[in-house]
């Protein structure tokens, strides 16, 4: 990665977190710690509340108990807009990007928070990283390849130079290959030039290969919790998600 690009990553921490909709949790007292250079993921079934996770630790979805802080700084539901100025990058599991405008247009959105003259530096630091969005600049976001697609949305999130990049299932969708190289390449990316990363995603087996610790979600509790090793040694982490029938 550019150097120009990253930023020194900053520790994301949720304390005993529960968070849910009209008052009601879907997650229960989770605890994360996500730290510069490392790679933290979650995985676990469809509706076992890793976007409800994610959603609350953003200021997306209200925090019901317990608290969030980033680089010291409690973030606990604080507003979307805030959680990004202090270096939280999160990338939606969906409505990622806007699908009328221009990849350049949806680049200028993500820098919506900085002042005008380093938007161009920004977007050219994003473009280094990302240069096939070099090629389709006057493009429609929503004429993108989901590969493509998803290389803005990150590159979206990167204009405000994160510290700390939250991302939900950024391969579904993905064709194995293009899947395995975002993850690799980018994601694993992020984190080795020091950008603290916390990753939801479907694929386990591919997300254990490219992380320092892995949440198991079940029911919005936190159901297994360890590294990459443990779990792939752990009988019922390799029964639910390893074994062949049950990964999608
Ligand atoms: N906007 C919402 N309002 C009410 N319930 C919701 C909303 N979004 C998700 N849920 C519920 O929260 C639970 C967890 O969903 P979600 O966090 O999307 O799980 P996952 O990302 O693991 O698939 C599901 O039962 C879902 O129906
Ligand atoms: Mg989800």
């Amino acid at each position: 990665m550019s150097a120009e690009l990253s930023t020194a990553g900053q520790v994301l921490t949720a304390h005993r977190l529960s968070a849910g909709y009209d008052g009601r949790p879907i997650v229960h007292e989770i605890d994360v710690e996500a730290t510069p250079g490392r790679v933290v993921s979650i995985v676990g079934p469809n509706g076992s509340g890793k976007s409800t996770l994610l959603k609350s630790l953003v200021g997306v979805v209200p925090v019901l108990g317990g608290s969030v802080s980033v680089g010291g700084t409690d973030i606990t539901n604080r507003p979307p807009e805030r959680v990004a100025t202090l270096g939280v990058g999160y990338v939606p599991q969906i409505d990622d990007v806007f699908p009328p405008l221009t990849v350049k247009e949806n680049l200028e959105i993500g820098g919506y928070l900085l002042p005008r003259h380093q938007v161009h530096e920004r977007m050219a630091a994003v473009l280094e990283f990302f240069p096939r969005l070099k090629q389709m600049m006057t493009r429609k976001a929503g004429k993108l390849s989901g590969g493509e697609r998803k290389m803005l949305a990150m590159g979206r999130v990167l204009m405000l130079s994160p510290s700390v990049l939250v991302l939900d299932e950024p391969t579904a969708n993905l064709a194995p290959l293009v899947a395995t190289q975002l993850l690799e390449e980018y994601i694993r990316g992020f984190a080795d030039a020091g950008s603290t990363v916390l990753l939801v995603e479907q694929r386990a087996k591919a997300a254990l290969r490219i992380s320092d610790h892995t949440l198991v979600l079940g029911g919005g509790r936190v159901v297994l919790s360890g590294r990459p090793e443990e779990l792939a040694d752990n009988p019922v982490f390799v029964e639910s998600f390893l074994g062949g029938g049950a990964r999608r």
